[in-house]
């Protein structure tokens, strides 16, 4: 790398000048969102939305890009994180929502798209033969424990550190690793990732170290009180990494042997990886899944896929599991849901495809990298993809503790000056089948132009 002197003095001066580009790009953004501060928190609906400046707001989406106000065009790979699995406004999705909006929103009664949906749901997961439809992925998460702990009459759970599964009180527990906090490597502490968790919960999670053997010893010594064990096949808000097919293989062996329910948490994974989500792809096969985002087809949803066997105990219980939602299984989401399931179907390609580009993403970005001596990495699998400002590798949650902050705020600044919208900074990024190879390649271009300004800038911001 040269002419590299200074760079880290200068860093943050070339954020400040970064951001006022940006500013003066996005001007009726920046209006909107002063309006916003007025009523949302930090004036956003979602935390993972915030960026600095401010977030540019969305006039229209279409294929791979996205639009804002002020009339800039952007590379998506942000793609509502993960929800729009074929791209913004797929036909074959936007025709059902418009016949569906022709016959009623939502009845509150039984209507056969949810039989057809819940027929080809089964036929796609290979380790379900019972769906439980709800409306995201955090309420399927919710659900799913409860499903766990009425099976099991066991109340504790575990998850992994760095394990993300939603922003509910059970699961928020040690999702960044935080160095003071955090405990051994074998042993993690369970940190509260938000403020109004319950103390008392504490007793009832434990967290599993990422990726190692030890896990599987604290599952057998808590076996008479866990409940379920639950884990993404591919991690995704914990930095898109993977523990791979042999871990979640040994995974599945102690979980059953010690009477543990082994909860894979699909929301991303889910029709993603391949029609029958992480579980097929890695052909290990969990008792209960969770599943949301793209599986609405952009309609919001979330569902619980579980074997026969464990659903019925649940309702034979007295009080039974208890499965309701004045909005679950409404006919907007269904509609969209059966059209994006007809889709991928019947398109066995797009997962090839994927494969085959996110590939050739991830090898352009790290062969570049390693060439110029960058300390930055991508990870990911099939259409998912992340950016780390740290030299490999970037295997465990807690590698990520080494990567550079500010390097990624002025990389991620640049990247929005080159057109390409991520998810802000530190998330999980997609690639979709609306992303043609020509696409990519200028997405491999702005990733390079933009690593080159960070970290070898010449002048200016
Ligand atoms: C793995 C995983 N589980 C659960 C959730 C929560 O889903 P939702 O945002 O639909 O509630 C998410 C959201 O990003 C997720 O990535």
């Amino acid at each position: 790398m040269q002419g590299n002197k200074g760079n880290i003095l200068n860093r943050q001066k070339r954020i400040e000048a970064l951001k006022q580009v940006v500013g003066e790009r996005t001007p009726k953004s920046g209006e909107a969102f002063e309006r916003a501060l007025g009523v949302y928190p930090n004036g956003e609906i979602s935390a993972a939305r915030g960026f600095d400046p401010w977030p540019f707001y969305a006039a229209k989406g279409e294929g791979p890009y996205i639009w804002d106000i002020d009339g800039n065009r952007y590379i998506d790979c942000c793609m509502c994180y993960g929800v729009l699995q074929l791209g913004h406004r797929p036909p074959a999705v936007t025709e059902a929502l418009e016949l569906q909006l022709q016959r009623g929103i939502h009845y509150g009664c039984p209507h056969t798209e949810e039989v057809a949906f819940g027929e080809k749901f089964v036929e796609c997961v290979p380790g379900a033969d019972r769906v439980v439809l709800c409306n995201s992925g955090n309420e399927a998460i919710h659900k799913a424990i409860s499903i766990a702990r009425a099976y099991t009459g066991k109340d504790k759970i575990a998850k992994f550190e760095g394990g993300f599964h939603g922003s509910n009180e059970y699961s928020m527990w040690s999702i960044y690793p935080d160095p003071e906090q955090m405990g051994p490597i074998d042993r993690p502490n369970p940190i509260p990732h938000a403020a109004g968790m319950i103390e008392s919960q504490r007793e009832n999670i434990l967290i599993l170290p990422f990726g190692e053997e030890a896990a599987f010893d604290l599952i057998e010594e808590n076996a008479h009180e866990l409940a379920v064990v639950m884990i993404e096949p591919v991690g995704g808000a914990g930095g898109t990494l993977m523990m791979g097919e042999e871990y979640l293989r040994l995974l599945r062996e102690v979980t059953e042997r010690m009477s543990v329910l082994l909860l894979f948490d699909e929301v991303i994974t889910g029709f993603r990886l391949s029609l029958g989500g992480g579980q097929e792809y890695f052909n290990v096969m969990p008792d209960i899944a969770t599943f949301g985002k793209a599986l609405g087809g952009g309609m919001p949803i979330g569902a619980i896929g579980v074997k026969r066997e464990i659903l019925m105990k649940t309702l034979q219980l007295d009080p039974p599991l208890s499965v309701a939602g004045t909005f679950s299984g409404n006919a907007m989401t269904l509609a969209a849901g059966n059209a994006f399931l007809d889709y991928v179907m019947s398109h066995p390609r797009i997962y090839t495809e994927m494969e085959e580009r996110g590939d050739y993403l991830r090898n352009s970005f790290n062969e570049y990298a390693r060439t110029k001596g960058y300390p930055a990495t991508m990870t990911g699998v099939g259409s998912m993809w992340q950016v780390h400002m740290a030299p490999p590798p970037i295997v465990n949650p807690r590698d990520r503790i080494k990567e550079d902050a500010q390097a990624l705020m002025e990389y991620a600044l640049r990247l929005r000056l080159e057109g390409v919208f991520i998810p802000a900074p530190l998330h999980l990024a997609f690639i979709s089948p609306a992303h043609s190879s020509e696409d990519v390649d200028e997405l491999i271009r702005a990733l390079k132009a933009s690593l080159d300004a960070t970290f070898d800038p010449v002048d200016g911001p």
